[in-house]
């Protein structure tokens, strides 16, 4: 029996976005929101540097890896190796619109396949005890009803899964890229909110432009949790807020505190080879909205991958906030 997780409040899987280092970041302002991986596929992990690919700092728990793949041999062997490497959860990638995505026939495209996604849920599933969880759209295409959406649900929770997220956009397979995919098709939460009333045994995560406290407790009177994405990349203080208004555990950390023992991490980090630039992009936003919060982001993007800066050009960058 695979244990329960928590997933009240996650931050979105976000490629080239949340790599470990910006999960570190996420960990040290919220103790309990669940973390994502970006999606890996699965021929990468079982193929690859796998160390490289999956490889994560143990401080980050709770944390989902995102698979994308549809071959379901491919996928339980990779459960299985994130079983070992500890990980919480597993989530398999039924959104993803991308042309390359589509080719090796995973992603978005899966939502016409309902039948083959639940057979991945079920075999994942068997291979290992942790929960496998599937993030998908509200539909692709012209498959774009409730009704579309329902049935797809009703045919993968054939696997016994138990929870589902669900970006509250359909995606249109061609035309449009993956970024205008996040923007242009209209959210439809009320997609969402039905699914969870004509599904009640399931989990129902709803995904998909939720900026604030406010607008994530206004979802969670219809569904069981919330997954934030950009709005976490552009304010990660956010999830300070949500973290003191939504969990029981409540943080007293500064954005000072959290800036102090993210530079001891970016030390360690660079002792170990990781160049200084890679560690600026998740924390560009930490300052969002005070006074100097331009100067700050500008002098990081642009003294960071100098060859002669050092980590105290974070001390410099904090000199222009003023707070
Ligand atoms: C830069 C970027 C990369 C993304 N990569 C992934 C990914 O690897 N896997 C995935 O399921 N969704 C990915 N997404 C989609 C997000 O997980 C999320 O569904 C989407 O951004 C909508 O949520 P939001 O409005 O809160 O950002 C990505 C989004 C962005 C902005």
């Amino acid at each position: 029996m695979a244990k329960s997780l928590n997933n009240l409040v996650s931050v979105a899987p976000m490629l080239d976005w949340t790599d470990k280092h910006c999960r570190y970041l996420h960990r040290l302002i919220s103790p309990d929101t669940l973390l994502y991986t970006e999606m890996v596929t699965a021929p990468a992990i079982l193929r690859g540097d796998t160390d490289k690919y999956i490889g994560y700092n143990q401080q980050e728990h709770p944390v989902v890896l995102q698979l994308g793949g549809s071959d379901v041999d491919e996928l339980s062997r990779c459960c299985e190796v994130a079983e070992t490497y500890g990980y919480d959860a597993v989530n398999l990638n039924v959104g993803c619109p991308s042309d390359r995505v589509q080719k090796g026939r995973f992603g978005a495209c899966l939502m016409k396949e309902p039948e083959l996604v639940a057979d991945c849920v079920r075999q994942m599933q068997q291979s290992v005890n942790i929960p496998i969880t599937v993030k998908c759209r509200i539909g692709v295409d012209d498959k774009d009803k409730f009704e579309d959406l329902a049935e797809f649900i009703d045919k993968v929770s054939a696997s016994g899964i138990k929870t589902i997220i669900i970006h509250a956009r359909k995606a249109w397979l061609k035309g449009l890229s993956p970024k205008q995919n996040r923007s242009v098709p209209p959210l439809k939460y009320d997609y969402v909110y039905k699914a969870k009333e004509f599904f009640p045994d399931i989990e129902i995560v709803i995904n998909g432009g939720i900026n604030s406290v406010e607008e994530a407790k206004q979802h969670l009177m219809h569904v069981d949790g919330v997954m934030l994405g950009r709005a976490i990349w552009n304010s990660p203080w956010l999830l300070f807020n949500l973290q003191n208004e939504l969990f029981e555990t409540k943080v007293s950390c500064t954005r000072d505190q959290v800036l102090e023992k993210y530079i001891e991490y970016c030390q360690s980090q660079i002792e170990k080879g990781v160049k200084l630039h890679w560690l600026i992009p998740p924390i560009l936003g930490l300052f969002h909205g005070l006074p100097g919060n331009n100067k700050w982001k500008s002098h990081l993007v642009i003294n960071a991958p100098k060859r002669t800066s050092d980590i105290s050009v974070f001390a410099e960058a904090r000199g222009f906030i003023n707070i």
